[in-house]
């Protein structure tokens, strides 16, 4: 019988994370680096990967390989996996994690309903939905190959729930219907995936909660009296759900989604 130790380790798997240099992807490549993962950062902020690169290099036992790419282009996400293959001899995990978000500078995105753009409404899901299943898609064979690979969609509460919108009201933050419905896509399409890749590969989902960033205090204080643990989430609070979906701890774990989000979804 392994050891939870070993079950957990992830030697020299590699990982590709895209969203690498945002917020959370920065946390979920140092999880996945800490714990012997070689991690291909996924993004098209060069600066911000180039730091964290330097940073892992300096933690970890962990080499780090940097991809720095729009998704907007299909070629280019389509030609992450070779470009992974050339240096790598496999592809163990994969993250998809790059979004655009409520704090992305957008025309017609956090307005009011009859603002919202199509055009911005259909860049959220060519970003927030339709990189996933392209890459995915792309890597499934590498994927394949290794017996243990797991995929996991970084999706969101708003995927799960409607927005309550009062607690927006007097800050000039908005919740837009594109980024809800991308996310509720990312989730069947994650339970579709987990399907249709099994039994070779694993396919799970993270729904984080709202992450602490300095948010206006009218919302601040809203969002933490409806959530039963009584603050925000931070950038850590996903480290535990991302070593366990990622690693052998989760071996018999597909389909599923991983709610981060101290209860606030549960009422
Ligand atoms: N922060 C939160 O409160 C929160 C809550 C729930 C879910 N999430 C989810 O977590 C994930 C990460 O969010 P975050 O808060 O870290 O956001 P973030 O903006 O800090 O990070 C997103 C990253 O994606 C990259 N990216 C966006 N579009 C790209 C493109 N076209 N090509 C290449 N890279 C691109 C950005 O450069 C950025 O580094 C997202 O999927 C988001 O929906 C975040």
């Amino acid at each position: 019988m392994k050891t939870i130790s070993t079950l957990m380790q992830l030697d020299r798997r590699v990982a590709i994370i895209t969203g690498a240099a945002g917020r959370l992807g920065s946390q979920i490549c140092e999880t996945l680096a800490e714990l012997g993962a070689d991690v291909v950062l996924v993004d098209m902020n060069e600066h911000g990967c180039n730091e964290l690169a330097e940073r892992i290099e300096a933690r970890y036992n962990a080499d780090v390989h940097k991809l720095i790419t729009n998704l907007g282009s299909e070629d280019d996400v389509r030609g992450i996996p070779e470009r992974v293959l050339s240096q790598y001899d496999s592809i163990d995990i994969l993250v998809n994690c790059a979004a655009l978000v409520g704090t992305s500078h957008l025309q017609g995105w956090t307005t009011p309903f009859s603002e919202q753009s199509a055009d911005t409404w259909r860049l959220a899901l060519e970003i927030n939905l339709t990189v996933p299943f392209v890459l995915t898609q792309a890597c499934s064979e590498a994927l394949k190959a290794t017996e243990h690979g797991s995929v996991i969609n970084i999706s969101s509460i708003y995927g799960i729930v409607g927005p309550d919108m009062r607690l927006y009201d007097q800050t000039a933050m908005g919740n837009p219907a594109a980024y809800a419905a991308s996310k509720g896509g990312l989730l069947q399409l994650t339970r579709w995936l987990a399907t249709i890749l099994a039994p070779h590969v694993r396919v799970n989902a993270i729904s984080p909660g709202g992450v602490w960033n300095n948010q206006p205090d009218p919302f601040h204080s809203k969002y933490v009296s409806r959530t039963p643990l009584g603050r925000m989430a931070t950038e850590e609070d996903i480290k535990g759900a991302v070593a366990y979906l990622a690693s052998d701890l989760s071996a018999y774990v597909t389909g599923q989604n991983l709610i981060i989000d101290g209860g606030f979804t549960i009422w």
